[in-house]
């Protein structure tokens, strides 16, 4: 069997997890020629949380950061994390914006695209990925690695071979809660690689301390490609190290050989970095801890339910809390906890508690319930989902739920034109999705990051806060804040009739 390859996570994923998403381009490019030099199969530089960060906190262009970073790296394939049809948000975008996203970024020098859908809905992932291999650049198709009744090695595998029909160069499982044994990490890749013809790749965070045996395993079952990254952007919540992870594999025959001078010469440059960004970075993320494997659900998501419940005089319901998790996602068709539908599980869960169980339903719930994030994994509880149809006179959408959009790539670009801003794609595409923060950008106002005031928003894979707080009534609702990636949305919540 040929040797197994890294792809190093340390300018995405390494940095989210671990440091809020705050790394700047001037703090990449030294590293990225010793990265070029090195001979990883790919680096993971843009794409999840990184564009939002960019925009909000760093006073960067995110298109130039990666021009830049082709230039400094140019030898080894750059891999960004596409949201499916939510691009890098929350939301379904129109095709013609998916399709526009994914030119600009192309034609700005991206390699490989990671395409996911939370849901593993692929009727979400089919135009992502239909644009990629039109612009001839490298489509990979990621499985959301979850545990629950419905979520079963025979599923993820068919979910493989459909991707692998829609024309997918190769097959990521993406475990973004670091929960997969490596039992199972061998299961699934041995699985795959019997029914598969695509390369595998396995991505893991070492959360639960789990990530680099699962490694091991799936690179005994033949997985071509996992992911690591460089210390201290490494361990815990990221990707396990590159340097830990080949001493695990010494003496193992499909062992690679990287140069232990040049990893060396990153780990300083980073440990750098690392201190400079000392303000997001944090000990709850740097630890091996199992608390996710006793409770099934991020981390990240733990910390912030002991906050918010503190906040709304919850304390005491933590438990009660934590044990209504599963029972909304079985109602709610075994939805993976993946932002953003770990945040809205958590704010019913909580809803559940304090008001009783789906007293109130959140409008997001009611919108997963309807089927307007697509289709669940498991089905959706019948009387939750008539409550949720009576309560917003509508019905579920069983279509692609980017059916229903019309195109906006054109209605972006003329706001852009009202703005005085630039009508490129790129310009347009960074609009339809963070439109201030565009407009500040390319009008010259100062980024987020100088108001030190406001909280750090944690990574994207991170579940940020649960409700922070209740509101006034109005006509019988109760207005909530829901903080996601730091950004407050104000959510109406509906009084049902049981
Ligand atoms: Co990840």
């Amino acid at each position: 069997m040929k040797p197994v390859t890294f792809n190093n996570t340390v300018l995405r994923d390494g940095h989210q997890s671990l440091a809020a998403t705050r790394m700047s381009t001037a703090q990449m490019l030294p590293a990225a020629p010793i990265l070029d030099e090195i001979g990883f199969s790919g680096l993971e530089t843009w794409g999840g949380a990184t564009i939002d960060s960019c925009l909000r906190y760093l006073n960067e262009n995110p298109f130039d950061r990666l021009r830049a970073l082709k230039k400094a790296a140019p030898k080894t394939p750059q891999i960004m994390l596409l949201r499916g049809q939510n691009i890098v948000q929350y939301t379904s975008f129109p095709d013609d914006v998916v399709e526009a996203f994914v030119r600009a970024n192309a034609a700005a020098g991206q390699d490989v695209f990671r395409v996911f859908d939370a849901l593993n809905d692929t009727r979400n992932l089919a135009t992502a990925i239909k644009t990629v291999l039109d612009c001839k650049k490298h489509a990979r198709g990621e499985i959301c690695y979850t545990t629950s009744p419905v979520h079963t090695i025979e599923a993820f595998v068919k979910m493989g071979i459909e991707l692998e029909g829609m024309g997918c160069h190769s097959i990521g499982i993406k475990d973004m809660s670091g929960i997969m044994t490596p039992k199972i990490a061998y299961d699934l890749v041995k699985e795959l690689k019997g029914k598969l013809g695509i390369p595998i790749v396995l991505h893991t965070h070492d959360t639960a301390g789990l990530g680099a045996a699962a490694y091991l395993a799936a690179i005994e079952a033949g997985v071509d490609i996992v992911e690591t990254s460089i210390v201290p952007f490494a361990n815990g919540t990221g990707q396990p190290d590159t340097v830990r992870m080949l001493a695990l594999l010494e003496g193992h025959p499909r062992r690679p050989d990287y140069d232990p001078a040049k990893l060396q010469q990153l780990r300083l440059h980073f440990e750098d970095v690392y201190q400079q960004l000392s303000k997001f970075t944090s000990p709850a993320n740097e630890r091996v801890d199992s608390d996710i494997l006793v409770f099934q659900v991020p981390g990240g998501m733990l910390s912030n339910f002991r906050n918010q419940l503190a906040e709304q005089g919850m304390a005491d319901k933590f438990d009660e809390v934590v044990r209504e998790i599963p029972v909304v996602r079985e109602a709610l068709g075994w939805i993976p906890l993946v932002t953003p539908t770990s945040q809205i599980v958590g704010t019913q869960a909580m809803m559940n508690i304090k008001f009783g169980r789906w007293k109130m339903i959140c409008q997001p719930a009611q919108d997963i319930a309807l089927g307007k994030y697509g289709k669940a994994p498991g089905p959706i509880n019948p009387e939750i989902l008539a409550m949720c149809e009576k309560q917003t006179n509508s019905k579920a959408v069983t279509c692609r739920p980017a059916d229903l959009l019309e195109p906006g790539l054109e209605g972006y670009r003329s706001q852009c034109a009202e703005k005085g801003l630039p009508t490129t794609d790129e310009i347009a595409v960074l609009f339809a999705m963070f439109p201030q923060q565009i407009e500040a950008l390319v009008k010259g106002v100062p980024a987020a990051e100088s108001k030190p005031a406001t909280a750090p928003a944690k990574a994207a894979e991170v579940p940020a806060q649960i409700p922070a707080s209740s509101g006034s009534g109005v006509n019988g609702c109760r207005e909530m804040v829901l903080t996601i990636d730091g950004r407050r949305h104000h959510v109406l919540v509906e009084k049902l009739e049981a």
